[in-house]
């Protein structure tokens, strides 16, 4: 298949170019490096030994865009391209609504153009908002309760795409909801290397045990939880990443959602534990505030994608761990 990952240098498209690239697809990437860095394609060149076609393209220039699909003769598009900082999302609503939506609505228009009828959408857990359970499924209402305009685009993303396949019956779309991507390539080549100041945890828990951020804030411990700390499902990049290809193998007609997760929680202290144990090294951490928005408990139910994808998680939170710090090590040479 010829394939055009939107976001490609980022973090989990940068992971999926290199997996659908090892199952023999000619990838191409469109970017416009606002929190990626163009070095990237070296390193899915050292790992892959190919290095994709590249685009330095701003979704929202609806005729630089156009001239890549014009040219492109895709199979399918993986759609990565967004602006994904929650806390940035609340202060800088109509630039969130404006990328996100305005960039998918123009790359909506020239699948459509040319005849581009199979969409991969990397969309969010957050999408979920407020649930009277912890555990998520992809029949839950959606849209309710989300917590920042961030989490709203994707909402409205998924329904825009909804909305498309009503329109065209050729048209196939699957919808990922990614829960908490963490690790790096084995390779320790490639990782999350955000341009941005990180609100994730990994990429703080990485920053402060290199020295860059003195400390990590522990946002809660009086959560009902067994500690006292949040639980996400915290699932490796690699895996993810492998979640993508088993989703376009098993494309199919319609409108196709799944919970792309490990179906296990992990709390942020237990997430501390296994970087130190990893690490050989103590992390600085206080207890801090609640962070406004944030859930106690949230995982996947991820049975959806395993029975329909034959798709599920191998790596551990370990294997994530000993990644980052391989990726790390990397990057400190
Ligand atoms: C995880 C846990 C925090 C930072 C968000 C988006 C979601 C997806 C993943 C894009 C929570 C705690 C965090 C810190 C902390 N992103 N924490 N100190 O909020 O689950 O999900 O990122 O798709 O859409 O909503 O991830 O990594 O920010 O937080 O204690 O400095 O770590 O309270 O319990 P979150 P997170």
């Amino acid at each position: 298949m010829k394939i055009l990952l939107t976001g490609g240098t980022g973090y989990i498209g940068s992971h999926t170019a290199i997996e659908l690239i090892k199952e023999g697809h000619e990838v191409e990437i469109l970017d416009n490096l606002f929190n990626s860095k163009i070095t990237v394609l070296d390193r899915i060149q050292e790992i892959s030994g190919v290095k994709p076609k590249f685009y330095e393209v701003d979704m929202l220039d609806k005729e630089a865009l156009d001239k890549v699909f014009a040219e492109g003769n895709y199979d399918i598009v993986f759609h990565f391209a967004g602006l994904k900082a929650v806390g940035e999302s609340v202060e800088k609503p109509i630039r969130y609504y404006e990328n996100n939506l305005g960039s998918t609505i123009n790359m909506l228009d020239c699948m459509k153009k040319y005849s581009v009828n199979k969409l991969i959408f990397s969309s969010s857990a957050t999408v979920y908002g407020e649930q009277p359970v912890a555990e998520l499924t992809e029949d839950m209402q959606t849209g309710v309760g989300i917590t920042n305009p961030y989490g709203r685009t994707k909402y409205m993303i998924e329904e825009i795409i909804k909305d498309v396949v009503i329109s065209n019956p050729n048209f196939e779309a699957t919808i990922l909801r990614y829960f908490n991507p963490v690790g790096a390539h084995p390779s320790g080549l490639i990782g999350e290397d955000p341009n941005d100041i990180p609100n994730n945890l990994m990429p703080i828990i990485m920053k402060v045990s290199t020295g860059e951020l003195p400390c990590l804030s522990i946002y809660g411990n009086d959560y009902d939880t067994p500690d006292g700390t949040g639980i996400r499902d915290y699932i490796h990049i690699v895996d993810l990443a492998k979640g993508h290809v088993a989703s376009m193998q098993k494309m199919k007609p319609g409108v196709n959602i799944y919970n792309l997760g490990t179906g296990k929680g992990t709390s942020v202290l237990e997430m501390v534990e296994a970087f130190e144990k990893a690490s050989g090294k103590k992390l600085n951490t206080k207890i801090a505030p609640r962070r406004a928005g944030d859930l106690a408990e949230v995982y996947a139910n991820p049975t959806k994608a395993e029975k329909e994808l034959g798709w599920k998680t191998e790596l551990t939170i370990t294997d994530a761990m000993k990644d980052t710090i391989n990726y790390l090590n990397h990057l400190a040479k």
